[in-house]
């Protein structure tokens, strides 16, 4: 059995941090974009940071990757998604998400699970735009907002990023995938540098760890919904992104307040938003047009289309940028 493009919505969620998630998001006052309230469904995962292991994937039973070509960049590879189902049972996931899609045979269930466990079209679009513009990223910090698998943020990393931050809705999806993914992408990225501690382990394993604390010093792993996520992330710093990678993340339209706050709240001025999305998603509701009003309607940001692709069902690349 395949993961399917259903969607199903909506559903209870297990999570009953609303008390909590208000009181945090009541601090976010000084946005840009503050007649933006949040609609958002009220029980939704609260945010926290991961911490993750210096080898993940040795953690990781069955793991299968794949590859990713696209044009000149450079092949990403990424964990083969129907592995997940058939290995569903034995996997760690205290959400329980892998049980759920399957059962319900279902790519969303709004509030529990978002769709991260498999890479979606418009992400291969994002990735061919950027192939196509030459586009490199050093020195940017950047944001793969929504990321699933990750393969916008790991491009950026093998592309010279100095810092990339992750975010997933699921936690599941950030630690199964997300960060597997990275490490099977960057751990060689690095040099031979050694610390101290790590002398004493053989040369091979030493040099492993050290690239893959390095790895780990510029990349930071989120999970939980983006009101709460937001919070964080400016609680943990003021430095903001000066790109946010963002494919196929407007499907629904009560999450486009806390979607937008996120984008006024954690994009540096002169700094970017990539939106990669379908024209509209049937059986959801959301699609660009929606979208594009909601954000014409808060006058923050200004809109311009750098991407069309015309087959099957409608799909574009846009850009969000400050409104001068
Ligand atoms: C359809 S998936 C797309 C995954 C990936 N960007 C891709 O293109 O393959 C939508 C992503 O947006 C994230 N997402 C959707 N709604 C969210 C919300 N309200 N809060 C936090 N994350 C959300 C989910 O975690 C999920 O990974």
């Amino acid at each position: 059995m395949a993961f399917t493009f259903n969607f199903d919505i909506p559903l209870q969620t297990e999570e009953t941090n609303d008390k909590e998630n208000k009181d945090d998001n009541a601090k976010d006052v000084d946005l840009k974009c503050s007649d933006a309230s949040a609609t958002v469904p009220t029980k939704m995962k609260n945010a926290i940071e991961h911490e993750p292991l210096l080898d993940p994937l040795s953690h990781i039973e069955n793991w299968v990757p794949e590859t990713v070509t696209i044009g000149a960049l450079p092949p990403l590879l990424c964990l083969n998604e129907s592995v997940f189902e058939k290995t569903a049972p034995e996997r760690e996931d205290s959400e329980e998400i892998l049980a759920k899609t399957l059962n319900q045979k279902s790519d969303l269930i709004t509030g529990v699970y978002e769709g991260g466990l498999k890479i979606w079209e418009c992400t291969y679009d994002l990735l061919q735009y950027i192939d196509d513009e030459g586009e490199t990223f050093t020195g940017k910090r950047v944001l793969d907002l929504g990321c699933g698998a990750g393969l916008l943020g790991i491009l950026a990393l093998k592309r010279g990023a100095i810092k990339v931050d992750f975010q997933d809705y699921n936690s599941t999806v950030i630690e199964q995938l997300t960060v597997p993914n990275v490490f099977l992408n960057c751990e060689d990225d690095d040099d031979d540098d050694e610390t101290e501690e790590q002398n004493s382990s053989p040369p091979s394993k030493r040099k492993a760890l050290n690239a893959s604390q390095k790895l780990l010093d510029r990349c930071g792993f989120f999970s939980g919904d983006w009101n709460s996520f937001l919070t964080l992330v400016r609680n943990k710093t003021l430095s903001k992104y000066d790109i946010i990678f963002t494919s196929e993340t407007i499907y629904n339209t009560d999450y486009y307040s806390s979607l937008h706050n996120v984008f006024c709240g954690l994009l540096a001025e002169d700094g970017i938003v990539y939106l990669a999305t379908k024209s509209h998603y049937f059986g959801v509701g959301g699609g660009l047009h929606l979208f594009e009003k909601f954000v014409e309607e808060n006058k923050v940001f200004q809109t311009k289309y750098l991407k069309d692709v015309e087959q099957g069902l409608k799909r574009h690349v846009v850009s969000l940028t400050f409104k001068k």
